[in-house]
């Protein structure tokens, strides 16, 4: 499973998207997942700040709108870590998983996993960064996500049941925190 783990954190870290609902449609996962909530944090709004919510789309199905907005470039020291922890009693205590995102600068990021597996989903419903190359320089801006999903394309093939708590934070002078629930469950057929 090892490799291929470290794709999550950075689909939600962009909080990004698919057509595909709940992971549960034309994919050879054995596992689907449910949004249950997202919260976003700044510790300077001057800075940086936005807002995430979910939409509705039906039974039990939900996904993510919102939006970020820098007022500053993003500094090229600015570094970033996630964190993702399972519970397997509901919710009431989790486990940090052996994967995650360590801590590295942002810029890195957006130029390998960023733009290797979430760049093309987030076309769709987004104006996260679309590059050729390398991206040098994320200018101040508002970027705004509309009903984004998360593809399970890049996750494991099998993931246990569970609650899985994604946590993302940036370092620095801008400091953000974001946070998904997602609950898997074993497809039934
Ligand atoms: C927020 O950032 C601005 C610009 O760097 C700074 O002037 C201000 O003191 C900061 N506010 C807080 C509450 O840290
Ligand atoms: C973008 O959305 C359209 C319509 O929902 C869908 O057909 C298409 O596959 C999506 N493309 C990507 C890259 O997700």
């Amino acid at each position: 499973m090892g490799s291929k783990l470290r794709m999550p954190p950075l689909l939600i870290l962009v909080m990004c998207c698919d057509s595909i609902m709940g992971g549960s449609i034309r994919s050879k996962q054995t596992w689907t997942y449910r949004i249950r909530s997202t919260r976003m944090a700044t510790n300077n709004e001057s800075l940086a700040g936005g807002e995430t919510h979910l939409e509705r789309e039906g039974r039990g199905e939900y996904t993510m709108s919102g939006y970020l907005y820098f007022n500053v470039d993003i500094p090229q020291d600015l570094e970033g870590e996630v964190n993702i922890y399972r519970s397997n009693d509901g919710g009431a205590t989790y486990k940090l998983e052996p994967y995650s995102v360590p801590r590295t600068v942002v810029y890195h990021t957006m130029n390998t996993f960023y733009k290797d597996i979430v760049m093309s989903s987030a076309a769709n419903c987004s104006n996260f960064p679309q590059f050729k190359d390398k991206i040098e320089l994320i200018r101040a801006q508002t970027f705004t996500y509309n009903k984004c999903l998360l593809s399970p394309d890049g996750f494991p093939t099998y993931l246990p049941d569970g609650i899985y708590k994604f946590e993302m934070q940036s370092f620095g002078m801008i400091e953000l925190f974001f946070e998904a629930l997602v609950e898997v469950t074993q497809k039934t057929f």
